[in-house]
């Protein structure tokens, strides 16, 4: 049994991983802001919940101090006004509460990308912290870089209800690795339960194969009938534009867009694919899910 604390508990990939660990016998301490959606664990059998912010230190030493292990990641916050700055406070706060409060062990969510500030947009910052957390002395750090989550094309919804066509500056014939959030937290969930690295590692999550976004959109098409649904590569200086209007800082949209055409120009796909980095689910798998949100919108 072990003490974990987890961060962004309620997001997408931190809410599962907490529900892969109920019941195992581990005492859980999960971090989020709003309280609210803290409630859903709050009576769960070896839960604690934690509301407050990543970027005070002191309050997360203070969760953190005594646990066997802590789940790290850098949030994303869409309205940062400099997302570099903010990546980086938010991520020394995190360095700083590791020293606070003693603790031994970190897995760190990161991303692929986490390998390089160069041409990686939005991902150079958790580039950033994964050199941080490497310096860290007596410290053991797992680095989870899992690729681009299929649930970011729930996003495109309103897109394909209201313009009919799915896009993004990726381009259309490129293949990517792809992955399900559920397939992380599974893989996180392993590891908090079994504790098993030491020293500093990292562990690349590539879903179950590559993909381009030509076939994905045959794939999520064909899911909610439109099987002629295309796909368009928007020129980045007017995807950026569609993001700053849906309300998303100038910065983010920006970092976003650099990561786009990273991921174009093959910056994100050095990671090797094995058995340990190929996860489950398939496009085909999760076209289920998002058929079923697209119908529910
Ligand atoms: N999307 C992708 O394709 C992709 C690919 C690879 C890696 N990643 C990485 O994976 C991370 C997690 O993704 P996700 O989709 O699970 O995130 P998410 O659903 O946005 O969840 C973020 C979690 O962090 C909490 N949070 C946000 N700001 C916080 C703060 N300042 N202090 C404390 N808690 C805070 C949120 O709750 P509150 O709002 O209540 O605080 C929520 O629980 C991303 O941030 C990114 O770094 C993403």
């Amino acid at each position: 049994m072990s003490t974990i604390t987890i961060l962004g508990a309620t997001g997408q990939v931190g809410s599962q991983t907490v529900n892969n660990l109920l019941g195992k016998g581990h005492n859980l301490r999960l971090i989020a802001r709003h309280a609210d959606k803290l409630q859903q664990f709050a009576d769960k059998k070896g839960v604690e919940v934690h509301a407050g912010d990543s970027f005070n230190s002191d309050f997360l030493a203070s969760v953190m101090k005594g646990s066997d292990v802590a789940m790290l990641m850098i949030p994303t916050n869409l309205l940062a006004e400099n997302t570099a700055a903010y990546q980086d406070e938010i991520g020394k706060a995190q360095i700083e509460a590791i020293r606070k409060s003693g603790i031994k062990k970190v897995l760190f969510l990161s991303s692929v990308g986490g390998h390089t500030e160069e041409h990686t947009g939005i991902v150079a910052g958790l580039a950033r912290q994964e050199i941080r957390l490497k310096k860290l002395e007596g410290v053991d750090v797992l680095i989870l870089r899992p690729t681009y989550f299929m649930e970011n094309f729930l996003g495109n919804i309103s897109m394909i209800k209201n313009m009919h066509i799915n896009g993004s500056a990726m381009s259309a014939d490129k293949q990517f690795p792809l992955i399900a959030t559920r397939d992380i937290a599974k893989v996180i969930a392993e590891k908090l339960d079994q504790l098993d690295w030491e020293g500093k590692s990292t562990l690349p999550l590539l879903g179950a194969r590559d993909y381009s976004m030509n076939e994905v959109t045959r794939v999520l098409g064909e899911s909610i009938d439109q099987p002629a649904l295309s796909y368009v590569q928007f020129p980045y200086q007017q995807a950026k534009e569609a993001m700053v209007q849906w309300g998303i800082s100038e910065s983010v949209a920006q970092a976003f867009t650099e990561m786009s055409e990273g991921i174009n120009l093959g910056y994100f796909n050095t990671e090797i694919r094995d058995s340990s980095s190929t996860t489950p689910t398939t496009i085909e798998d999760f076209a289920k899910t998002f058929a079923h949100v697209y119908h529910l919108n």
